[in-house]
Formats: structure tokens, C-alpha cells, sequence
């Protein structure tokens, strides 16, 4: 089955209000109460500064459903935050989370940002793996951050080393037609 990622880009017309019900019925399912933007998809996708893709794949007699969104947000020029990463249960382990999170990272790229963060329950082991996999570093631990009892990591990737490599391969690039 062909995995689509896609943009939200218009947020009133009724694909796109279906899109964002269809995720809220995910959003429920996936996350726990304290934890879920259900209530809230509406109005923060409807921000200026955020932008969700979501993964659709082929379900047979021409009907498609998600199966995954991943949500940013821009939190300063420089600064992109991963809000939310999230794959239906019976699609995981197929490269769908991966896929979401590379293609936000992508986007976020568009404009010019030196770091990309992120909150993840240290519980979230799938999570953290994939996060680690992409090359995110724990920045710290922040205790209670989604509830009394639940802990988030804070993990951040920063693009600074690519512009040095850049910088670099331009500089040995010189170097050869000198
Ligand atoms: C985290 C999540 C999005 C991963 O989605 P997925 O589609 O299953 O992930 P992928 O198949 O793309 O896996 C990519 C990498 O993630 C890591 N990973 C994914 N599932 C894992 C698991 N069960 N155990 C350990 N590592 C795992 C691995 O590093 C994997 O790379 P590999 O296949 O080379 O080992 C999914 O598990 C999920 O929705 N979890 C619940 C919501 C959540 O925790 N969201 C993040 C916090 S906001």
C-alpha cells in the first residue's frame, strides 16, 4: 500500500475539516487525556505559525484513511518545535513514523532555522528511539512536565553542523579549482 504524506494547507474547506475530525479520532485513541491536543487540534492548526502533514494509505476499494500526523510550530525565527508524532497502532514498525518526522524536518527546513526541539515522555520508548535514530540529543530531564507523575525529556537536533559542513565542502571545493 503507497504511504502519501500530505499537507494541511486550507483549513475550512470540508476535506480539510475531515482531515483534522479524522485525526482527532486518533489524537483520543493515542494519547492519554493530559497529554492529547483532541479538544485543541482545531484552533492550533489554525495558527499562523503551525503546520501538520499527515500519512494517508490506501485501505482497498479506492477508500484511504490516515494513519499518522506529525504538528510543528514555529517557535521563533530560528526555532522549529515538534508538537506532536503520532503512528495508528496497527501501522507502527513500517517506517510511517520515520517518514512523518523527515518530512516535517524537511519543511521546517524551508526556512532558514538552526534548531528543531521537542518534549518526549522518557516512558515513550519508541519515541525516543526514532528521535535518537533521526539524531536528536537530550538537552535535560524536566520532572512533571505532563503531570505530577510523568516526566519529558527535552531533545533538540541543531542544523548549525550542517552549514559548517557546508562551509567546509565549499571551502575544499575551492581549494581544488585554485
Ligand atoms: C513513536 C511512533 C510515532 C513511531 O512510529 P512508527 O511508524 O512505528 O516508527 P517507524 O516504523 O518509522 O520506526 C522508526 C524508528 O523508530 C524506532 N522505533 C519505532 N518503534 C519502536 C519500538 N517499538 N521499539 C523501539 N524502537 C522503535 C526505531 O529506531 C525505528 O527504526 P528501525 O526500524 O530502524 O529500528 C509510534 O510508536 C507512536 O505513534 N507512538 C505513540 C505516540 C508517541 O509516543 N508519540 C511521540 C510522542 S509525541
Amino acid at each position: 500500500m503507497a504511504a502519501v504524506i500530505s499537507e494541511l494547507v486550507a483549513r475550512s474547506d470540508s476535506e480539510s475539516v475531515q482531515v483534522v475530525q479524522e485525526i482527532v479520532r486518533l489524537e483520543r485513541k493515542i494519547f492519554p487525556k493530559h497529554e492529547s491536543l483532541a479538544r485543541s487540534l482545531l484552533e492550533e492548526v489554525s495558527k499562523k505559525n503551525t503546520g501538520l502533514l499527515f500519512l494517508k494509505i490506501g485501505k482497498g476499494k479506492g477508500e484511504e484513511e490516515i494513519v499518522g500526523y506529525v504538528m510543528y510550530s514555529w517557535i521563533s525565527s530560528l526555532c522549529v518545535s515538534i508538537t506532536k508524532l503520532a503512528v495508528k497502532e496497527n501501522h507502527r514498525r513500517q517506517g510511517h513514523g520515520e517518514a512523518l518526522l523527515k518530512a516535517a524536518m524537511q519543511k521546517c527546513r524551508t526556512r532558514k532555522i538552526q534548531r528543531i526541539c521537542l518534549h518526549v515522555d522518557p516512558m515513550r520508548t519508541p519515541a525516543v528511539s526514532l528521535y535518537n535514530k533521526i539524531g536528536f540529543q537530550i538537552d535535560e530531564l524536566i520532572e512533571c512536565y505532563y503531570s505530577s507523575d510523568r516526566n519529558a525529556y527535552r531533545m533538540y537536533l541543531d542544523f548549525v553542523i550542517d552549514v559548517i559542513l557546508i562551509c567546509a565542502c565549499n571551502a575544499i571545493n575551492l581549494n581544488c579549482i585554485n
